[in-house]
């Protein structure tokens, strides 16, 4: 090989390094994470809005934690504890119409709290910082256009992305009495003076549903609050909530990792949504790291970074 091939041919490989893997190479911490969903979300008319999730409602009810509880938290010790809910939408997603959902859930006790901060997909489409900034990153519009091929590519090269892509295609969408909650983050539980890792899932007692093409034309882009105002009217909507305990082997610090096949699931109690409590806590923030005593935070690389960026950005909002 001539010497000008031999350079050109390692000129090729390092731009291909350099621009194939993108910003994959690329530091995403709290601070820039939080700068890119400003970028992609933020609004100059509205400085104070959740810049994340910010379609959402408030809501209340109670948890009555089960009677048999193999599990050592004080917390669910109580007869009955007081809940706090927010249901919202994805992203900066304005549309009711639309499949992924959150539910931010703080449950009250005399002595001690719990935050949870989950959505209705069992697994999310990051398995760390760089995926995760990256994901929104590649939406934000240069030059007044978003770079579509560019999301195309990444979402068929970057396995996270397209395993959830190809999760959610699976779904439809759905009220809020139909729509399951699931915590992604495997933490762990105190029993016996051992800790055991777990998710946990709160399941709809109506049962997990989705609309029909019929049924959702009947209904507008602010269909969740309306329909759930009329629901509480006759009977609060339930969850039931379990522990799902992960099998030797299954992945415990991946946040992208389905668990397959069967597990040892616990039931916890059930959630009883009731009231309707209008707007006031989309100001508010919800800290996956507002743990009760008897659990441990997950060992995998987003939850720490999550729970920084959620500091930044309630700073920023004030
Ligand atoms: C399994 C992982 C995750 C889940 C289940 C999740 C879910 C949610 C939900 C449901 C909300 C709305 C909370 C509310 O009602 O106030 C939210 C907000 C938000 N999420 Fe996440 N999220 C995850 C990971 C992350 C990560 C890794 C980051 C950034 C590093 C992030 C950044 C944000 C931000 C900035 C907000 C707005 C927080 C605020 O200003 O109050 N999320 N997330």
């Amino acid at each position: 090989m001539s010497y000008l091939v031999r350079i050109l041919c390692f000129v090729f490989l390092i731009n291909s390094y350099l621009f194939s893997a993108d910003t994959m190479n690329d530091t995403y911490d709290a601070e820039k994470i939080a700068d890119i969903f400003y970028a992609l979300n933020g609004d100059k008319a509205d400085p104070h809005k959740k810049i994340n999730h910010s379609k959402g409602f408030c809501t209340a009810g109670e948890f009555i934690p089960s009677k048999s509880l193999s599990v050592d938290v004080p917390l669910l010790k109580q007869g009955s504890i007081n809940a706090e809910v927010r249901y919202s939408l994805g992203g900066a997603i304005l549309d009711d119409k639309s499949k992924t959902r959150g539910m931010a859930l703080r449950l009250l006790g005399k002595d001690n709290q719990w935050t949870m901060v989950m959505l209705n997909t069992e697994i999310n489409f990051a398995k760390n910082p760089q995926e995760f900034g990256q994901f929104f990153e590649m939406r934000i519009p240069v030059n007044g256009k978003v770079d579509t091929k560019k999301i195309a590519k990444l979402t068929k090269e970057v396995d996270s992305y397209r395993n959830f892509e190809a999760y959610t295609s699976k779904m439809g969408i759905s009220k809020l009495e139909n729509t399951p909650y699931y915590s992604i983050h495997t933490f762990m539980f105190n029993k016996n003076g051992k800790t055991y890792p777990a998710k946990f899932k709160f399941i709809p007692k109506d049962g997990i549903k989705y609309l029909s093409e019929a049924e959702l034309a009947k209904l507008d882009k602010d269909f969740l609050v309306s329909e759930f105002k009329k629901y509480v009217k006759n009977k609060p909507i339930e969850y039931d909530m379990y522990l799902v305990y992960a099998n030797d082997g299954d992945i415990i610090d991946d946040t992208t990792a389905l668990w397959q096949g069967d597990h040892k699931e616990e039931y916890v109690g059930t959630l009883k949504v009731e009231k309707y409590l209008g707007n006031d806590c989309n100001k508010d923030v919800f800290f996956p790291s507002d743990l009760p005593e008897g659990i441990q935070p997950p060992k995998d690389p987003l939850f720490d970074i999550r729970n920084a960026t959620y500091g930044i950005t309630f700073g920023r909002r004030q």
